[in-house]
């Protein structure tokens, strides 16, 4: 089951990180270039549905990870171990990560147009780059830590 469990944190990984990879060096450029949110706009209708269910499926697949590993969650708090230390720097790229999303969703999007077109475009570098440190400090777990 556990098995199970990794494999769909494993493929909503490469959905959430890879989705949001094309979108910063393959759409994101063009629309800051052009000066146009509507190329942003498009792929993000597409992402979306794709997107948004596999965060969310991270977010169930990853706290099941955590409990098997820690299943008492106060040590998720407690810094005691690599796997403890990393499981919390996870929880708080989550929080950074629903942050900036929440943020785009209910601030610029509604009034997307080229004058907060710079402010969508550094969320979603942000975004990006948490993405990917979701994938370096779930490496680390296994691995005996990122450092
Ligand atoms: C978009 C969000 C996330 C991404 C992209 C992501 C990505 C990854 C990756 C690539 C691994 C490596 C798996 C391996 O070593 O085989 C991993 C492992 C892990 N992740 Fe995540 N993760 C995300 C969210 C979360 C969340 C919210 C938690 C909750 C604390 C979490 C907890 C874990 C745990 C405990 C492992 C270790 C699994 C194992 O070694 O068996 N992840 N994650």
């Amino acid at each position: 089951m556990i098995k199970l469990t990794l494999i769909v944190h494993l493929l909503g990984a490469t959905i959430w990180t890879g989705g949001h990879l094309i979108l910063a060096i393959g759409f994101l450029p063009q629309a800051l270039r052009k000066k146009d949110p509507a190329i942003i706009e498009a792929f993000e209708a597409k992402f979306e549905r794709i997107g948004i269910p596999a965060l969310i499926l991270q977010v169930i697949t990853g706290l099941t990870l955590a409990y098997a590993y820690l299943p008492d969650i106060s040590k998720w708090f407690s810094f005691e171990t690599h796997v403890a230390t990393h499981i919390f720097v996870k929880l708080v790229l989550l929080v950074l990560t629903l942050g900036l999303a929440l943020d785009a969703r209910l601030r610029i999007i509604p009034k997307l147009s080229t004058a907060n077109l710079t402010s969508l475009a550094l969320h979603i570098v942000a975004v990006t780059l948490i993405s990917v440190l979701f994938v370096a400090f779930g490496a680390g777990i296994r691995t005996g830590g990122l450092f």
